[in-house]
């Protein structure tokens, strides 16, 4: 059969340049499948609140409702205790109640988008969603982990769900009393926001959790390594609770010219705002910059995590691994965008990249009560998107969607330690680009 082009809209961070802090948007995506006809359009997180979503496929109507529409509720009372955005403004979230069995369990997003690294920086985000709730969308749609069909999202469905907005630029941890940088007025106060908008929710009903999850992507991906334990510890009566990190492994690597382009620019972050403090144990024994990498982070979380993360990370590779600034003559240009346009020299530094990360993960696989799903999909961000989180014949390993992976961590019934085999072996793989 004639092969039909799909497209999506993707939610990821941007890409752009050699920046680390640009915000999320919705990104096109193209990828071919074969004889299905699926008619897809999506337009969500741009400031648009239209979401429209139709698909058809061999499988037969998969699902063809709109996903839910999401509040925003600003927590007002959290400036008194200086929990605020950037720019000054109440933090935000998201929150969708359960139901059915789901009634008494939580499950808690932490948006991602990069970070700031510098005043100019940060006051830049500070007139974004990603530095202002006064900026942020009124509602979002709920798809993937997020979703409230058991179509799309078969164990968590039914569950309270909340998406906690990113505005603070460090990832939930920087604590920063002085508001004056500079002459330029900015709040630090991810940590205050990360503690004020959990007690708002501990008054709806999360104190009394069972099972709960704290899981996000990217810069939320980290901040829920970050937070892992403190959850654990918030939740002394829940019987259940665990972490899911979604592309949130940043690996502390060479970039293409020899550059250690993403620990410096950490180094900036955690200076800026404070950040290592958070780690009093880590930064005994190494400088501050590394603690904030999730390679020493997992060293010392005791509650169970799901590593979620693709072997060749689409943001790594173009913000971590070749940004823009190391690579003068552009000759990552195409590759950055589309893994199929790599030619053999690249392959090998990303097959470098793919290599680190699971030198990293290798105490992991000895942790039984803790989850692994590495696929090699060029992609960043998958638990928030239908098609990547479980979908017929798509991201799967042995088999198994991401979700049914998740699924099966979370409520022990297997152990999951998924490694794909390296690019291109995986034929279920939707990536960016191509
Ligand atoms: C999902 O949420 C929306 C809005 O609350 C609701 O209309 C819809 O019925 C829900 N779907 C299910 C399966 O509960
Ligand atoms: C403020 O300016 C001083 C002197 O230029 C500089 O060393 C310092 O890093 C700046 N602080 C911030 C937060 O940018
Ligand atoms: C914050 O204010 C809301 C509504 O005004 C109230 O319901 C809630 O109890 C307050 N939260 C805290 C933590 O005081
Ligand atoms: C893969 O899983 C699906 C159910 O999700 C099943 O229908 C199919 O037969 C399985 N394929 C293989 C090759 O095991």
């Amino acid at each position: 059969m004639k092969e039909e082009e799909e497209e999506l809209l993707v939610m990821e961070a941007e890409a752009e340049h050699h920046q680390l802090h640009q915000p999320w948007k919705w990104r096109r995506v193209l990828h071919t499948t074969s004889s299905a006809l699926l008619g897809l359009a999506l337009l969500v997180f741009s400031g648009a609140m239209v979401l429209k979503f139709t698909s058809w496929s061999r499988e037969g109507a998969l699902d063809s409702s709109d996903p839910v529409l999401v509040d925003l509720t600003l927590v007002e009372n959290a400036t008194e205790k200086g929990a605020v955005c950037l720019d000054g403004s109440p933090p935000a979230y998201h929150f969708l109640e359960g139901f059915d069995s789901g009634t008494d369990n939580w499950l808690i997003y932490l948006q991602g988008g990069g970070w700031c690294h510098n005043v100019a920086s940060c006051n830049a985000r500070k007139y974004t969603r990603l530095g202002s709730s006064n900026r942020m969308e009124r509602q979002v749609p709920f798809t993937g982990i997020l979703s409230n069909l058991s179509s799309n999202n078969p164990d968590f469905f039914n569950w309270n769900k909340v998406v906690i907005r990113y505005c603070d630029g460090a990832s939930f941890s920087g604590d920063v009393e002085e508001t004056n940088q500079n002459g330029t007025t900015l709040y630090f106060r991810g940590e205050r926001i990360w503690k004020a908008v959990l007690e708002e929710l501990f008054l709806k009903g999360l104190a009394t959790a069972k099972k709960a999850l704290l899981t996000g992507c990217s810069a939320g991906g980290l901040a829920t390594y970050i937070h892992c334990d403190d959850f654990k510890a918030l939740l002394p009566n829940t019987e259940t609770v665990k972490c899911m990190a979604d592309g949130g492994f940043f690996l502390d690597v060479k970039d293409i010219s020899g550059r250690s382009y993403m620990y410096d620019f950490y180094n900036d972050v955690i200076h800026l705002q404070d950040v290592g403090t958070r780690f009093p144990n880590c930064i005994s024994q190494m400088d501050a910059t590394k603690c904030f990498f999730p390679e020493e982070i997992i060293k010392s979380i005791s509650t169970p995590v799901f590593i979620l993360n693709s072997a060749y990370d689409s943001w790594q590779v173009q913000n971590v691994l070749a940004p823009s600034s190391s690579d003068p003559s552009n000759s990552w240009a195409s590759c950055k965008l589309d893994i199929k346009k790599c030619n053999s020299n690249q392959m090998k530094v990303l097959k470098g990249f793919r290599a680190a990360l699971l030198d990293k993960i290798t105490d992991v696989k000895q942790k039984k009560d803790w989850g692994i799903f590495i696929d090699s999909c060029f992609v960043h961000c998958q638990s928030p998107m239908n098609i990547l989180w479980h979908w017929p014949n798509y991201q799967r390993i042995n088999n198994k969607t991401i979700a049914e992976s998740v699924g099966d961590w979370y409520f022990d019934r297997r152990e999951v330690k998924e490694i794909d085999c390296s690019y291109p072996c995986n034929p279920t793989c939707v990536n960016d680009g191509s």
